[in-house]
């Protein structure tokens, strides 16, 4: 079956508006690939970095963007089930998402449940795995401690309040003044990040200090957010936000994260700090893909249980990428902007 595949190029260090679309012959599945029609993906934080050459582990320019998808298998190479034809499943790609039909690897497929709409499944992919991984792998929180989570309207945000909120735990978010509501309504108490004095406005709400903080934002924030833990608390540092405007080298903010996460892990005051990284543990790519689809079938069973409420910012399709990349960077919508043919 012969192909045409719409993708979205990111080709140097551009605007939104230098993306650029371009159509290709998409080859016939090789062994152990399938051809997925994309039914939705996403417009995520990395893509934010890489259009600046800021992510940490970017492929050189051009290439196509887009760290997840959702979409249907249309049709297979030798040595993989013909009956997955017809299926949705999700996928992490980390680059490559932004097309209207992708190859991959049957490996990679995770099935997604019947009766869940791909742009819901879309805007819990990678931030459902990154909350759910960090809550419940990293801090291991526990039903009744109390947790800080920034920008808690973020795609990964406003999925790890909803998800520590269904485990019993108290969630501080931070946001921006137009988003208290929204952080209020997932189940959080929100604080301004922009208030002159973050730390007080926790401590005011959790005067002994909270159990665990989970901090994006990076910079010299970041010893804040360890300084805000409890006695016994952990520290999930899982990205640099704060410096996505900075010039210099990409890999600097994230060595300096885990420099410092070292360095607390070796003074004895019975605090823990980790440096999350979705990707860690890839060499060991089956034992990968397993805690992929054990993590992400919790996160979706709790969206079919009617206790996640998946949060998709807007449906913009995939010609008007730069549109969607505009939405999602100025600082207006909450959870996800996904792309859809
Ligand atoms: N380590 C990993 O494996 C991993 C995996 C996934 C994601 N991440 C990281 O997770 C973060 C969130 O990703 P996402 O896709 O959820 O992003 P997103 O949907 O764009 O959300 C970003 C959030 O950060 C807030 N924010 C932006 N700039 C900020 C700043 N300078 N200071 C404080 N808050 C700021 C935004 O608030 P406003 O909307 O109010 O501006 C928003 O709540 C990114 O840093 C991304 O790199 C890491």
């Amino acid at each position: 079956m012969t192909i045409e595949a719409l993708e979205i190029v990111l080709p140097g260090i551009v605007d939104p508006e230098g993306l650029q679309i371009t159509r290709r012959q998409l080859a016939a599945p090789g062994p152990g690939q399938v051809s997925v029609r994309m039914e939705a993906t996403g417009v995520s934080f990395a893509e934010q970095q890489m259009r600046r050459g800021k992510y940490y582990d970017q492929p050189a320019f051009p290439f196509v963007p887009g760290y997840d998808l959702v979409g249907t298998v249309i049709e297979v190479g030798t040595g993989v089930d013909p009956a997955l034809v017809g299926g949705r499943f999700a996928a992490l790609t980390k680059t490559g998402g932004w097309a209207s039909a992708v190859l991959l690897d049957a490996a990679d497929l995770i099935p997604v449940p019947t009766g869940i709409d791909p742009a819901e499944a879309e805007a819990v992919l990678v931030n459902g795995v990154t909350a759910w991984q960090m809550l419940h792998r990293v801090a291991q929180v526990r039903s009744g401690a109390t947790i800080l989570v920034h920008g808690a309207n973020g795609g990964v945000g406003s999925t790890l309040v909803q998800l520590a909120r269904n485990a019993g735990i108290t969630v501080i978010g931070t946001a921006s003044a137009r988003h208290q509501d929204t952080v209020r309504a997932l189940g959080a108490t929100p604080i301004d990040y922009r208030d002159p004095d973050v730390p007080a406005r926790v401590r005011e709400l959790a005067p002994a200090g909270v159990d665990a903080v989970f901090d994006h934002v990076g910079g010299p924030g970041i010893a804040d957010s360890y300084r805000l833990l409890a006695r016994g608390g952990t520290l999930v540092s899982y990205g640099s936000a704060s410096t996505r405007d900075d010039p210099g080298a990409s890999r600097v903010p994230v060595l300096k994260l885990l420099a410092r996460v070292l360095l607390w892990n070796a003074l004895p005051n019975g605090k823990g700090a980790h440096f999350y990284n979705l990707w860690a543990g890839l060499r060991r790519r089956d034992t990968f893909r397993a805690k992929l689809r054990t993590d992400l079938a919790q996160v979706f069973h709790q969206i079919t249980s009617g206790t996640l409420a998946p949060q998709v910012a807007a449906r913009i399709p995939l010609q008007d990428a730069a549109t969607a990349v505009r939405l999602a960077e100025s600082g207006t919508v909450t959870g996800k902007v996904v792309l859809v043919p």
